[in-house]
Parts: structure tokens; C-alpha cells; sequence
């Protein structure tokens, strides 16, 4: 059985990154794309020359002919432009939208078999952009937001109560944005609901942080936005789908009547497979949480409605 080809559009500092990190958990092949001419090249020649020194097995290759991802069983879209200090989120739809939808358009030509993670922002609108212009299954377009989002609020609970990150678990739903929505009841530290181990106070206070958790570290780089933790965030959904893991991640799928949403992108629990968003699972939420994830959804909606 030969390898797996994962292709990575984009090559700049979250697709750079991501191309590594897939290549460093030997996931597959790996070509890096960008309209850039040279740079995909360069970053992909010195992953391969970092290939002997952290031993991996796999061919990374740069270009900016994006014909070259032919054939891909996984494709990243990490291109456009990101947030810059003072610009939201949603300050980038128009541009970004010209920019995915060609490359929705791309993949579909020349990748109709792959499963694809949208990672460009805003997420969830690019991601039914996504879907809308592929025509793909909805099982095969999702979009990486929750497992980032997740992973921040894991940080701020391990930190706050001094215990290790490998054993707190958290689940954050609805968009990527300021009005997403962490769950502290399904929030837990060995099993341990998180409601049990700290006061209402600070749980308000690290839920707040995760919520503009990009927005500081957009505020402390003073350029670019975030790329360590989404890279890795990214490589842990491949992970899940190419090794058949199924494991539980919460990620920015198409909702058809769970949670009493349909034909809207939004983060929830699902099951991630070789058959790419395998399950969705329905957690039982309170009215204010479900008010919530409603609330953010509706945020999602106006956009997409700005871009079709
Ligand atoms: P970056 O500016 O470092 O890289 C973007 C790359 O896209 C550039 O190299 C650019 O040349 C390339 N590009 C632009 N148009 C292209 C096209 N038509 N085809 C191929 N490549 C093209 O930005 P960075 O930091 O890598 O972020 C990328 C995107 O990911 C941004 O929209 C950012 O907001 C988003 N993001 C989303 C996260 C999430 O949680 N979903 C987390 C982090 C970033
Ligand atoms: C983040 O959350 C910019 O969406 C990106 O870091």
C-alpha cells in the first residue's frame, strides 16, 4: 500500500507549520503549495533536509502549480490573508472568499476524492463555502476551529489549577469567534467536571480568555496571527481520518437538523474517520447553552449571506 498524498494550500505560517507537523507524524506525502513562487519550494527542500535529523519517511514537495495536488486523499486550505492587530475576523470575508472559493473550485477539479479541513478565516463561512463549491459529501468538508479552540481552553484550566494539560479535557461549540461557546460542564480534569474543582468566578474568567484567544496572540505578535497551536490542531484532525482513529474532536461541520440547525457550518462533537465526519454527536445542553450555540450560529448565517 503506498502512501497517502495530503496536500497543504497555502504555505505560509499555519500551512508551513501543518506541512511539517503531518510530515513529522509520517501521515504521508506531502506537497505545500502557494501562489508565492519559491517559498513552498524552499520551506518543503528544508523539511526534507530536516527529514534525516528527525527521521521521517515522507516526500515533501513545494509548488506553485496547484494541478500538483492531483490525487490528494487530504487537503488543507490554509491560504488568504490573516487577522492583523484592531481586524476582526470577519473583516477578511470578502478577500478570503475570492481567494478559497477558487481553490474550492481547484480542489474539486483535481482532488474529487479528498477529505478536506478548512482552516481560513472566518472558519465556518469558509468552510459552507467550501462545501457549496466542491459539491462534496458534507462528510468530506469540514472545518478546524473547535480542536484550537479546545486546546486554548485545556491550556487556561491546567493552568489555573497547576495540573497536567494530558489530563484535562474541554469542549468548545459554535463558531470561530468572539461569540463561540465553551462548555464548562463537559469541561473536565480526570473526568472531573471542571464546575467541581473551581469557582464560578474564574471558570467566567478563562472562558472569556479561550474566547479571544486569538485576538492575544494577534495582540502580542503584533503581526500575523496564531500558527503553533493551529498547525497542531490541524494535524490532529489528518491524524483521526487517516489512521482511522475515530476519535472525538469537536470541528465546524454542516448541521442538518442537530441542535435544531440545518444547512449552516458550526463546531460541534463529531467522530473523525477514514470516512471523514463519520458522526455527529448530540450532547443534551441547557436552554442558555443551546441559546448560545444558536446565538453564534446566527452570526455565521449574516455572513454567508454577505458572501452568496
Ligand atoms: P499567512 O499570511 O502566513 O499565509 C497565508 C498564505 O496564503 C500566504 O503565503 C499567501 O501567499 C497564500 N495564498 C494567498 N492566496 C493564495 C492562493 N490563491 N493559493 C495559494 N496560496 C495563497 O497566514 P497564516 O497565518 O498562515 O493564516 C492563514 C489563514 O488561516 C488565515 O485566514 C488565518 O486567519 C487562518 N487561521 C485560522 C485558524 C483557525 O482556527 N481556523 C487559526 C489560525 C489561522
Ligand atoms: C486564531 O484563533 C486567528 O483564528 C485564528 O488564532
Amino acid at each position: 500500500m503506498g502512501r497517502s498524498k495530503l496536500a497543504v494550500i497555502g504555505a505560509g505560517m499555519v500551512g508551513g507549520t501543518t506541512a511539517q507537523r503531518l510530515a513529522e507524524r509520517q501521515l504521508g506525502d506531502v506537497v505545500l503549495t502557494d501562489i508565492v513562487e519559491g517559498m513552498p519550494q524552499g520551506k518543503a527542500l528544508d523539511m526534507m533536509e530536516a527529514a534525516p535529523v528527525e527521521g521521517y519517511d515522507a516526500n515533501i514537495t513545494g509548488t506553485s502549480d496547484i494541478a500538483d495536488i492531483a490525487g490528494a486523499d487530504l487537503v488543507v486550505i490554509a491560504a488568504g490573508l490573516a487577522r492583523k492587530p484592531g481586524m476582526s475576523r470577519d473583516d477578511l470575508l470578502q478577500k478570503n472568499a475570492k481567494i478559497v472559493g477558487g481553490l474550492a473550485d481547484a480542489v474539486a477539479e483535481h482532488a474529487p476524492d479528498a477529505i478536506v479541513i478548512v482552516v481560513t478565516n472566518p472558519l465556518d463561512v469558509m468552510t459552507h463555502l467550501v462545501y457549496e463549491r466542491t459539491g462534496f459529501d458534507s462528510r468530506k468538508v469540514m472545518g478546524m476551529a473547535g480542536v484550537l479552540d479546545s486546546a486554548r481552553f485545556r491550556t487556561f484550566i491546567a493552568m489555573e489549577l497547576g495540573v497536567s494539560v494530558k489530563d484535562v479535557h474541554a469542549m468548545v461549540l459554535g463558531g470561530h469567534g468572539d461569540s463561540m461557546v465553551p462548555l464548562p460542564r463537559y469541561s473536565t480534569v480526570s473526568g472531573i467536571s471542571i464546575t467541581e474543582l473551581m469557582p464560578a468566578h474564574r471558570i467566567d474568567a478563562l472562558v472569556e480568555r479561550t474566547r479571544k484567544g486569538g485576538a492575544e496572540i494577534v495582540g502580542l505578535l503584533k503581526q500575523g496571527s496564531a500558527y503553533y497551536a493551529p498547525s497542531a490542531s490541524v494535524a490532529c484532525m489528518a491524524e483521526s481520518i487517516i489512521r482511522d482513529q475515530k476519535r472525538l474532536l469537536p470541528a465546524a461541520v454542516r448541521l442538518d437538523g442537530q441542535y435544531g440547525l440545518t444547512d449552516v457550518f458550526a463546531g460541534v462533537p463529531v467522530k473523525l474517520g477514514s470516512g471523514g465526519v463519520e458522526e455527529i454527536i448530540q450532547l443534551e445542553l441547557t436552554d442558555a447553552e443551546l441559546d448560545a450555540l444558536h446565538g453564534s450560529v446566527e452570526q455565521v448565517k449574516e455572513l454567508v449571506a454577505k458572501i452568496t
